[in-house]
């Protein structure tokens, strides 16, 4: 099924990671939406995974001399989605001009591949530490999740349950309490929380228990960050996670990973802690109720430390997100 949301629609979505399209063409699903991508000289390309002709997959192909190759048939189409070769079209005889594939805008961006689905290219978010050579970044996911996107991307944002669900992990039983912070939005558009003091086990691999900084960005709807910031060394680690609303009911979630510093640690052992950190949040996030995340403020009891989730269901309300939302 087919999921309209205007907003989002409008949006980038992560469709996977780069790595996952090489030589061979890919199935996603964003949004109901059955999406073939391929890679080609010219770039990376997302149509519609559909033959115009009668309706294979064209994922299930391959890509010969840069076009795509319909498994069924044979059909060839190039970049822009025009079909340039019917095998058995008698050579006197044209193609026919409605023989397309529908192509939706794609670019390649942080180690992943977004596409969006009204064919737009809007502007694309900064992410500086993916472009700053002090910083070193590692691709996370996709993890999927039986809830709905603003669900999931609310747990990030939510500094309160880092002391009880990742207890001994990202916090501890005997410093739960959360100061007041404030939510400002800056003049990119991002909305941002002070920094938050949580303290941490272990915050950056010494054994030594301490307090580290939290600040929360609100970017897009489907893309959030935090940082977290070590006064004593300067050292910062972020993580930026963006969701893409695979139907109704189901999420993919992608993070980047940034570090501005040496860790003894292979790519696979970070996105390992990050696979179990998320397995900590899931059955949480998949049977919260209602699925739907109410904007109506009042619906909900919130704490001040909730700033930052009140935070996120205004700026959906203001941009207008339906889907996951009521
Ligand atoms: Fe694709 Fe026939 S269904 S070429």
């Amino acid at each position: 099924m087919i999921v309209q949301d205007a907003v989002l629609r409008n949006e980038w979505i992560v469709a996977c990671r780069s790595t996952d399209v090489l030589d061979r063409p890919t199935q996603v699903t964003i949004m109901g939406e059955r999406i073939v991508l391929f890679r080609n000289e010219e770039g990376i390309h997302a149509f519609k995974d559909l033959c115009i002709h009668r309706g294979a997959a064209l994922s299930l192909g391959c890509v010969r001399d840069g076009k795509l190759v319909c498994p069924y048939h044979g059909w060839e189409y190039e970049s822009s989605g025009a079909c340039v070769k019917i095998p058995q079209l008698p050579e006197d005889q044209a193609i026919p001009g409605k023989a397309r594939a529908i192509p939706y805008a794609c670019v390649e961006r942080y180690g992943f591949i977004w596409v969006n689905l009204s064919n737009e290219s809007p502007a694309f978010f900064a992410l500086p530490e993916f472009e700053d050579e002090n910083y070193r970044n590692v691709i996370w996911g996709p993890q999927t999740v039986n809830a709905k996107p603003p669900r999931v991307v609310e747990n990030f944002l939510d500094v309160g349950h880092l002391a009880v669900v990742h207890e001994g992990y990202l916090g501890v039983s005997t410093h739960t309490e959360i100061g007041d912070y404030r939510v400002h939005r800056d003049a990119d558009g991002v909305i941002r929380t002070d920094e938050i003091a949580v303290f941490q086990p272990d915050p950056d691999g010494t054994g030594q228990a301490k307090h580290v900084y939290y600040t929360y960005e609100i970017i897009r709807p489907l893309t959030v960050k935090f940082t977290k910031r070590d006064q004593e060394n300067g050292n910062k680690m972020s993580i930026l996670l963006t969701v893409m609303p695979l139907n109704e009911q189901e999420t993919v979630a992608y993070g980047v990973l940034s570090f501005n510093y040496e860790m003894n640690l292979e790519d696979e052992e970070i996105t390992k802690f990050q696979d179990l950190i998320f397995a900590q949040d899931k059955p949480i996030v998949e049977n919260q109720k209602p699925e739907d995340l109410p904007l109506d403020l009042q619906i909900e009891l919130s704490l001040k430390c909730d700033r930052a989730s009140i935070a996120y269901r205004q700026y959906l309300t203001e941009m207008g997100v339906k889907l996951g939302t009521a």
